[in-house]
């Protein structure tokens, strides 16, 4: 006689059920993880959201490794430190004198509140972070403004479609005679 085989099943099945159950949890709990995380790396999406309105201009990968071109400084009320820098076409371009700027230039202005330096009075460091300018050069996506796309960002984030439009009418009125471009190479 064999009278423990009913009960065998009995065990086998209520193991299935609770294997079962959890499989359901764990997919449950990962399944809006997966969804983030595919969502998150669609590049597409996440260039959007950070490239400037009007021109899609994104901030450069690197780009405070990149060459000083030069500093400048702007007068209250912002009060600024800044300091233009450019990628390897761009420190090419200005060291040859070559103007207009071939495509691929790209141009990134940094700036910093002005700070006074807690070690010596006359001294000014830069202080926070508050812009990030961005100039691309190509000629052909951009030929109505010059041949410029223009990106302004705080915090990483590209500012509103307003602001992207004052850009291109103050450095085609002021800087015409140097493809747009104000700074020149610091001596
Ligand atoms: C009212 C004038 C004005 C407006 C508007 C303006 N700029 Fe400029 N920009 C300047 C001046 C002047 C400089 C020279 C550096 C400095 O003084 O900071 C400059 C420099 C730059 C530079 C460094 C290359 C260069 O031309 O010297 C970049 C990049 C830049 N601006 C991006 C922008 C972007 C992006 C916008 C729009 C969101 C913008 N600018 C709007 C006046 C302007």
């Amino acid at each position: 006689m064999t009278p423990p085989e009913p009960e065998k099943k009995t065990f086998a099945f209520s193991t299935m059920i609770v294997l079962a159950v959890v499989l359901v949890v764990i997919l449950l709990t990962c399944v809006p993880y997966l969804a983030t995380i595919v969502s998150a790396q669609t590049p597409a999406e996440s260039t959007a959201a950070h490239a400037s309105p009007i021109f899609g201009v994104t901030i450069p990968a690197g780009y405070k490794q990149w060459e000083l071109i030069a500093p400048a400084e702007e007068a209250a009320p912002l009060d600024e430190l800044r300091a233009v820098v450019g990628n390897q076409t761009a420190i090419d371009a200005y060291q040859a004198g070559k103007l207009p700027f071939p495509d691929g230039t790209v141009l990134v202005k940094r700036a910093w509140k002005r700070k006074q330096s807690p070690e010596f009075a006359s001294a000014t460091i830069p202080g926070a972070a508050t812009t990030v300018q961005v100039m691309v050069k190509d000629s052909k996506k951009y030929a109505s403004t010059g041949g410029w796309g223009f990106g302004r960002f705080i915090n990483g984030k590209p500012v509103d479609e307003a602001q992207h439009r004052t850009c291109w009418g103050c450095h085609e009125a002021r800087a015409k005679s140097h493809d747009y471009v104000f700074t020149r190479l610091a001596p």
